[in-house]
């Protein structure tokens, strides 16, 4: 254990306590948040919001992107651009963060889980297909599950800490099942499965730019998607369903205030600008971790899934014997090097204890084993 801690004192050069993850300010992000407050645009309109926009789709080749207040109000809007509805159920990931299992909450849907993949931590494509043939069946092009007889009407697998899933067999199997797929790339920001961008596979897609993730903005989020249509529906739905006026405030149903400020939108396009330097770090750091945790006995460095390529947002290793697991985060954490498991079972929750499942032998077994190294961008 000794050792480990070691390890990661010498890489990133420092006795002192090491965090899962710090954002790096090291661009234009004075700057422009100077040039945004002289502006006066600090809020929900500004040309940081328009230029954040353009970069962005421009980024991960989507024809559109709608920025949001956060990663969660962004899967909230995209679910009901998939026209989910409060009747309906949406398959995910057991593994994941609460955002993914909240939004589908918030319109009052039920999520169903379903096994994620062992090398990629996401949804498996087999798992779902399983799952449908099992308990659905396709009614006038819609997936009615047999036992609820509520229609499937989206699919959210997520790219665990920016490990692309297998996603081109599952928007397959969702075209198949008449299911939309919709993208949860919160972690997964310069994350490819055979070089095409993740969160552009399926009819929306819904990244975060949390505090803790690979670019920042405090808080903050976006859409994707490739369909004008929904591009201007998702304007419309997170700017409180305003329909444009000189000076009435006329609004045509109930939208939400899901704006993200020009402020943070003037501090992401700053992050933006630094993304490859980001990438490029962490994927240096993935290596050291990789060479050394091959000379380590019980623990696996996890590596990028094939036909992918990974932002290694946050890079984790799998404790192969589950005694071990809690020693490793106990010395760890006591001797100043930050570490953490990974999240709890959605379907183990309390709200979500009475939903359907597959069989979850895989999400089991990463549940029990896998814990998140420190992953902070190195100057
Ligand atoms: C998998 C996943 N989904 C959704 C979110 C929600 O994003 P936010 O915190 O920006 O609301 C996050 C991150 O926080 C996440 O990791």
């Amino acid at each position: 254990m000794q050792k480990i801690v070691d390890f990661i004192q010498d890489t990133f050069k420092t006795k002192e306590f090491i965090p899962l993850h710090e954002p790096r300010f090291i661009g234009n992000e004075k700057k422009y948040l100077n040039d945004c407050i002289d502006s006066t645009f600090v809020s929900s309109v500004g040309k940081y919001v328009d230029t954040f926009e353009a970069e962005f789709a421009k980024r991960v080749s989507a024809k559109y992107a709608v920025a949001t207040v956060n990663g969660t109000a962004a899967l909230h809007i995209s679910l009901l651009l998939a026209d989910v509805t409060k009747d309906d159920e949406v398959i995910t990931q057991p593994l994941t963060f609460i955002a993914t299992c909240n939004a589908i909450s918030y319109i009052g849907a039920k999520p169903i889980f379903v096994d994620v993949d062992l090398d990629t931590m996401g949804l498996s494509p087999k798992s779902l297909e399983e799952f449908l043939k099992d308990n659905c069946e396709i009614i006038g092009n819609r997936c009615i599950n047999k036992t609820t007889k509520k229609t499937i009407k989206a699919c959210v697998p997520m790219h665990t800490f920016g490990h692309a899933c297998k996603i081109e067999d599952i928007k397959d199997i969702c075209n198949e099942w008449h299911i939309a797929l919709v993208e949860d790339a919160a972690e997964s920001l310069g994350s490819y499965y055979n070089e095409k961008h993740t969160g552009t596979f399926g009819k929306v897609g819904a990244f975060s730019f949390n505090g803790n993730k690979i670019i920042t903005s405090g808080g903050g989020g976006v859409i994707v998607t490739d369909d004008e249509t929904l591009a201007k529906r998702a304007k419309h739905l997170t700017t409180t369903a305003k329909i444009p006026h000189k000076w009435e405030y006329v609004h045509d149903e109930i939208g939400y205030n899901y704006r993200m400020p020009n402020l943070n939108a003037a501090l992401l396009v700053a992050q933006l600008e630094k993304l490859d330097d980001f990438i490029d770090s962490k994927r240096n750091l993935a290596l050291k971790y990789e060479e050394f945790f091959s000379s380590i006995d019980d623990i696996d460095f996890i590596k990028e899934p094939e036909n992918s390529v990974s932002n290694y947002w946050l890079q984790a290793v799998i404790v192969k014997d589950v005694k071990n697991r809690d020693d490793f985060l106990d010395f760890t954490n006591k001797n100043g090097v930050m570490t953490r498991p990974i999240w709890k079972l959605m379907n183990e929750l309390d709200m979500f204890k009475d939903c359907q499942c597959s069989n979850l032998e895989n999400s089991k077994y990463l549940e029990q084993r896998v814990v998140n190294i420190p992953s902070s961008v190195r100057l």
